[in-house]
């Protein structure tokens, strides 16, 4: 898939519908690795599709677990506790729930049954320290080789080596709890007597250890908890398939739409499905803070509708130690609140996928707010005055997630900006189609979708430029001539003479198109082949005199301008359809260049073609598109010219991306 490097979100000002959360990272590591470690085969359902899973799955599947996808559940049939290949190198990406259970899990197996793993990630990965974990099990006498520097990946796990787990593993609790987790997982493979695991220090992040112990519940392993401090597991405890397990939705996904009900959802209440009362996420509580800064939230078991309460909403000062990732949502609530908002016990933020302290902070500041930090706390002022901001995402998904949220600053500021994501695709991590999922619940004024006209005659290259451009943007693509073909299509299938506009623009208002994955649908009938026919070419270009069949396909087109914005291409983008495009293109090349590509098309799709009634045809196409009363092919007046004879698509593509970047407000 294509990466876009920005992503720029128009000022947004509404939300409401409904979504459905992805399903929890947490919880589908856990549950991979649980079912991979198991006994027997696990369906797994609703699983996370994101990076991170990706990862852990690939790691399973190199150490010859069975992992088959049957429709959308996933079949793992896991080693029962056994080690097959002896020896491999996993690479682990960014993901710490991939990284520190199976540091601990093949750590233990190796000392047991032998075996030499090698496990890295990315160059962040290997900033991420792993070294109370790696103590703690050398402790117990794992053995573990820090490859690069001592106490960060890339490790080698080696074995066998002799295991003394009489006395209680200590394990430090106040930099990762993911450090507990890993012990918790992966401990039960050796216990053969009852094995303790103590905390050091004051354990952070409880919550996501009562995910594991739930999780642990369910693969049979009921470990004993004295308080925060002291964790048993049983002798002879063995993990056992529950047979089928579904993935609850993310409640840290949550936080943003939770935000986003709060901000934007003023009379109908914003509808988020996959998480509720009754999750066994920590983050789920994020929920009491959104409603401590005036969200109305109303819930059941997987579900929760969230509308704007207070408004401003109320800056507050929140210990946010059992919340940590949905936190970073509050940073960017905070500029919409009516005083300072001060988050504390935010120490684990400065080990996650970047600094995100300081990440948060630099990013926060870019937009014009005032923000003071600490090692563990961070302060945000509500803002006024907003800045067009470029924002840096650190290959961290919940900064470009969280910072999403500030492209609402039009229900506060005097002049609404825009707000550039950088490598927007770092979502992928745990929600692959968020952007989307946000467009698909948000509203704006039209006015402030940005659009772009390419506008020209026939076979100048408008479609693939168009396309390109929409594609290097992340905006959306209208092909303004493939309404006017469909229109000519199905009049001429319904025996309608082309000359009638009253009736073809019946046909026009009446079009039950559909789009997707590159191909147009008509009545559900795939017509895209028929579409680009030269003789559908000519239909359409009948049917385009009559002002009525102009006037039925405004309303359609204008439809197209949707978030995060739109790049158009037809005869009068830029001079009728969109007057106000911030960007307008009139693209041209030689009848001769025209034809030859024409042409070339053509005789690619395998259909017979002779260049020289190509140009014929062409130009007397153009002839009538330009010479027609309604709306005459013609450059808006403050259109930008581009002869494109010459040049490549590439290199008309970058110069619209450089015209366009010139009028950016960053
Ligand atoms: O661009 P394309 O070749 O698909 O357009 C087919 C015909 O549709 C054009 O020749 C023109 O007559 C008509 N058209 C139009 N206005 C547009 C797009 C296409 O009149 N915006």
């Amino acid at each position: 898939m294509y990466k876009i490097p920005f992503l720029d979100l128009p000022p947004l000002r509404a939300a409401s519908g409904t979504v459905r959360l992805p399903g929890s990272k947490s919880i589908s590591n856990r549950v991979l690795l649980l079912a991979g470690l198991a006994e027997g085969t696990t369906a797994v359902h609703d699983l996370l599709d994101s990076d991170d899973t990706a990862v852990m799955l690939e790691a399973l599947t190199q150490l010859g677990c069975q992992i088959r996808k049957d429709g959308s559940v996933l079949q793992v049939t896991g080693l029962g506790g056994r080690l097959l290949p002896r020896a491999a190198r996993l690479f682990l990406g960014n993901a710490g729930t991939a990284m520190r259970p199976l540091t601990a899990a093949l750590a233990l197996l190796a000392a047991t049954q032998g075996g030499e793993f090698e496990l890295s990630g990315v160059p962040r990965m290997h900033e991420r320290p792993i070294g109370d974990l790696v103590d703690a099990l050398r402790g117990f006498g794992c053995h573990i080789d820090c490859l690069a520097n001592e106490g960060f990946p890339p490790l080698r796990l080696s074995g066998p080596s002799p295991l003394a787990l009489d006395k209680p593993v200590q394990v430090r609790g106040d930099v990762s709890s993911q450090f507990l987790t890993a012990l918790l997982m992966a401990l039960p493979l050796v216990a053969a007597k009852d094995v303790v695991v103590e905390v050091v220090g004051e354990l952070i992040s409880k919550p996501y250890i009562h995910i594991t112990l739930e999780l642990l519940k369910r693969f049979g392993i009921e470990v004993r908890r004295e308080g925060w401090e002291r964790f048993t597991i049983p002798a002879g405890s063995r993990y056992r398939s529950p047979g089928s397990i579904h993935v609850e939705g993310d409640a840290s996904s949550a936080s943003y739409f939770v935000a986003l009900g709060a901000i934007a959802s003023v009379n109908v209440p914003l509808r988020i499905e996959g998480v509720g009362s009754e999750s066994m996420q920590g983050d789920v509580r994020f929920v009491e803070a959104a409603r401590a800064m005036g969200a109305q939230i109303e819930s059941g078991p997987n579900w929760l509708a969230v509308r704007r309460g207070d408004w401003p909403l109320k800056g507050l000062t929140l210990d946010c130690n059992h919340i940590p990732d949905a936190a970073m949502t509050l940073a960017v609530m905070a500029l919409y609140a009516d005083s300072p908002t001060t988050l504390t016990n935010i120490a684990s933020w400065r080990v996650k996928e970047t600094d995100r302290i300081a990440a948060m902070a630099a990013e926060l500041r870019k937009l014009g707010a005032q923000v003071d930090e600490g090692p563990d706390w961070i302060r945000i002022a509500p803002l006024h005055d907003w800045k067009p901001a470029v924002i840096h995402t650190y290959d961290d998904h919940r900064v470009a997630m969280c910072f999403s949220l500030a492209a609402f600053n039009g229900l506060v500021a005097e002049r609404p900006v825009p707000v550039r994501i950088l490598e927007p695709h770092c979502v992928a991590k745990t929600f692959p189609d968020y952007f989307e999922t946000l467009f698909a619940v948000v509203d704006t004024s039209r006015s402030e979708i940005p659009v772009i006209a390419i506008d020209g005659p026939t076979a100048s290259g408008k479609g693939t430029l168009a396309d390109v451009v929409a594609e290097s943007l992340g905006y959306h693509v209208l092909d303004s001539g493939a309404l006017y073909r469909a229109t000519g299509l199905a009049a001429t299938r319904a025996g309608i003479d082309l000359d009638d506009g009253p009736k073809v623009a019946t046909v026009a208002a009446g079009l039950a198109l559909s789009f997707g994955k590159g191909r147009t649908l008509l009545a559900g009938e795939d017509i895209s082949d028929e579409l680009r026919q030269e003789a559908t070419g000519v239909m359409a270009s009948r049917v385009a005199v009559h002002p009525a069949v102009r006037r039925a396909l405004n309303q359609l087109q204008l439809d197209f301008r949707r978030p995060p914005g739109l790049v158009a291409d037809g005869r009068d983008m830029g001079t009728d359809v969109f007057p106000d495009a911030s960007l307008k293109v009139f693209l041209t090349a030689s009848a001769a260049t025209r034809a030859e590509r024409r042409h070339k098309q053509l005789i690619a799709k395998g259909i017979s073609a002779n260049i020289e009634s190509l140009r014929q045809d062409l130009e007397s196409r153009d002839a009538r598109d330009k010479t027609r009363a309604a709306a005459p092919l013609h450059p808006a007046q403050d259109a930008l010219m581009l002869d494109n004879s010459a040049q490549t698509i590439e290199e008309s593509r970058d110069l619209v991306l450089d015209w366009w970047a010139k009028r950016r407000p960053f």
